[in-house]
């Protein structure tokens, strides 16, 4: 049975959209991280197995995936519904017809609409004219989905957040975009090593530090990683930048997570990658297969966390 307040925390899920975590409070993304540890600590006769009955999630995508794909698709039929993949030739957003009508098609047939784009405009308009909740699998600005997944890894590793000092090395992209939301949220302080010209968005920095996150730019990565909790990167090459692969290889040189590098982290610091990992290039085997490395238990936690938002949002 859930308590009156519980009740009143779940209410506030239903029908909202999921694009950034930006978009809820602290309170909210621990009621998600509960409810997954909840999902993910139950049989498959659990009472969360019907919560989806009968219901749809349309999943658009114009990059590739593995995690996202797959987590969403078993996700839904672990809850008892189903989903239906569209992937880019299909849909063609915005080229075969109008991304608004796209919207107004899809919430027609399902309960919910899950988008991995380029543009992240192209989400919002999707959300704009959707009336069942849309989210965010992924834009070129955003990658909320992961970063939930990746605090409840943390929250489950460290058992608390605030305070946390996170290091992200590499490229200031999406997954480092919604990583910053969520530190600054959850009351954690991060330093950001990224080689001239790669780092984040200044908006998002500015208006995250102006709400008291406690953020440090660097173009040193041994500065970043110095006493960290959590040492974290992601691919230099992001989905659609293929074309400037070559440079992009020759700017990064030197960002590479290392067990050198981590010599100066704290003695009982994790490493995380949101993956797919470039092995030899931003993080090397002996890390990502050794004894710090949680980067699994990340890519695991890509599905209870959905299925906590999937079973909280469409209801
Ligand atoms: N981390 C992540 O989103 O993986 P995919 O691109 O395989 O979905
Ligand atoms: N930054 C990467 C994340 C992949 C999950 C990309 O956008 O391709």
């Amino acid at each position: 049975m859930l308590s009156d307040s519980q009740g009143d925390v779940m209410n506030r899920f239903k029908g909202r959209d999921f694009i950034s975590l930006k978009d809820y409070t602290r309170e909210e993304l621990y009621f998600y991280f509960h409810t997954a540890e909840h999902m993910k600590s139950q049989t498959k006769a659990d009472v969360f197995v019907s919560a989806l009955s009968g219901r749809t999630l349309a999943m658009v995508f114009q990059k590739p995936s593995l995690r996202t794909r797959a987590s969403f698709d078993i996700g839904m039929h672990q809850l008892g519904g189903h989903a239906l993949y569209l992937g880019p030739d299909e849909i063609q957003l915005g080229k075969r017809e109008a991304i608004r009508d796209v919207a107004s098609v899809l919430d027609r047939y399902a309960d919910g609409i899950m988008a991995r784009v380029f543009a992240h405009d192209d989400i919002l308009e999707l959300a704009t004219h959707a009336r069942v909740p849309v989210i965010n699998g992924l834009s070129d600005l955003l990658h909320p989905c992961q970063a939930l997944a990746d605090y409840l890894t943390m929250f489950e590793r460290f058992g608390s957040l605030e305070d946390l000092r996170l290091a992200y090395i590499g490229d200031g992209n999406n997954v480092c975009h919604s990583l910053l939301y969520g530190a600054r949220i959850f009351g954690m302080s991060m330093r950001i090593a990224t080689p001239k010209g790669y780092a984040p968005d200044n908006t998002i920095l500015e208006e995250n530090e102006e709400a008291g996150l406690d953020v440090m730019l660097t173009n040193d990565p041994g500065e970043a990683a110095r006493k960290a909790d959590v040492v974290y990167t992601d691919s230099w090459v992001s989905m659609g930048q293929e074309k400037d692969q070559e440079r992009r290889e020759k700017d990064f040189s030197g960002f590479t997570i290392d067990t050198s590098l981590l010599e100066g982290a704290d003695p009982n610091h994790v490493v995380m990658h949101c993956l797919p990992a470039h092995r030899g290039k931003e993080i090397t085997n002996e890390v990502i297969d050794g004894p710090h490395s949680i980067v699994f238990d990340q890519a695991e936690n890509r599905l209870h966390a959905q299925k906590a938002v999937l079973a909280l949002n469409l209801r």
